[in-house]
């Protein structure tokens, strides 16, 4: 019996050598547009594939699912972060799905340091002046920041990618301050002579510094309400490598401006690739473009991870990254 290739359609742009790869293993269709596919070219795709691999870009929501063909049985996600897909109606359908976890967590960590340590320090607005030519010298006064050492450091979220920041953040002399759903292992606690705090808001009351590192989930939608933002002390940063949603863009937006917070470092924004306005002019404020796990070997490594699972899916195993409900 000739055995056929599964259809495997990819609704983003990937790196041209792993577009190859996939071309060689797969019956692979691409969106060579690089935009963003909109519903209804979603749901024409689903018709099509045994496997979708959709990106953070496309939401893969239960009315998409719904409209999906027979022969649709594996999202295999391309990134860590699963909040585009509706899981429950996946499961509802019979369709397996997969993501990439660990392979982007040093990166992400990586620029979540960076933010810790530019944002406090006033990179973005020294580099700014000086490009702009308004430079006079050097002077005892001028653009005095926070210092890191010493400082307390309260993050979000304690898995992967947040015990990689405490680790980091340790060489930089912070001390590190955690809130999680589950207190982490005694060992890892010792390890980083971190302090647990069972409540979100009063941890937030007492750092210097938060590091959101938790997953989008129902359950962490504005978990950074403007009731907790409020309760940050004004000479507080809040860094964000998350996803956009779990703060309120437009009241972290509103207490920046009003001086109610120092300053913020974000990667991830609410209504990505829209910016709320106030954060855009804020000078304590430094935005980049969702790039935290924008490495060329992190990319490589999120397509084995993708080829992997879809591999291992159509040979009939449990493909190693299956995400279920449960685990959020
Ligand atoms: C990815 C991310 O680049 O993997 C994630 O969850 O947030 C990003 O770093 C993106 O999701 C790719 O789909």
């Amino acid at each position: 019996m000739p055995t056929t290739k599964p259809v495997v359609f990819i609704a983003r742009k990937l790196p041209e050598s792993i577009e190859m790869r996939m071309k060689e293993l797969f019956d692979t269709r691409l969106n060579d547009t690089d935009t963003p596919m909109n519903p209804a070219d979603l749901a024409e795709a689903m018709q099509q594939a045994d496997v979708l691999v959709p990106t953070v870009t496309d939401r893969i929501d239960a009315a998409l699912i719904e409209q999906a063909g027979e022969r649709l049985k594996l999202i295999a996600n391309f990134g860590n972060g699963v909040d585009n897909i509706d899981l429950a109606a996946a499961r509802k359908r019979g369709i397996t799905v997969t993501n990439t976890p660990g392979v982007l967590t040093e990166d992400t960590a990586d620029m979540t340091l960076a933010l810790i340590l530019a944002v406090p320090r006033r990179l973005v607005e020294g580099e700014r002046i000086l490009r702009a030519g308004e430079w006079k010298g050097w002077s005892p006064t001028f653009l005095p920041g926070r210092r890191i050492w010493g400082k307390r450091l309260g993050i979000v979220g304690m898995g992967r990618i947040g015990t990689a920041v405490a680790r980091r953040a340790r060489g930089f002399g912070l001390t590190v301050h955690y809130h999680n759903r589950r207190r982490v292992h005694p060992d890892l606690e010792n390890e980083l002579e971190a302090t647990y705090w069972e409540s979100l808001d009063q941890m937030l009351s007492r750092v210097d510094i938060v590091s959101v590192n938790c997953p989008r989930t129902p359950a962490t939608f504005h978990l950074l309400s403007r009731r907790r933002l409020e309760l940050l002390q004004p000479h507080a940063y809040i860094v964000n490598t998350s996803r956009g949603e779990v703060i309120d863009e437009a009241a972290l937006g509103e207490l920046l401006e009003d001086g109610r917070i120092a300053g913020a470092g974000l990667d991830v924004f609410e209504h990505e690739p829209a910016v709320d306005p106030r954060l855009m002019r804020s000078e304590r404020v430094m935005l980049l473009p969702h790039i935290s796990s924008a490495t060329i070997e992190g990319r490589q490594e999120m397509d084995e991870k993708v080829i992997i699972n879809i591999r291992a899916f159509v040979d009939g195993h449990t493909p190693p990254d299956r995400v279920l409900e449960t685990m959020f």
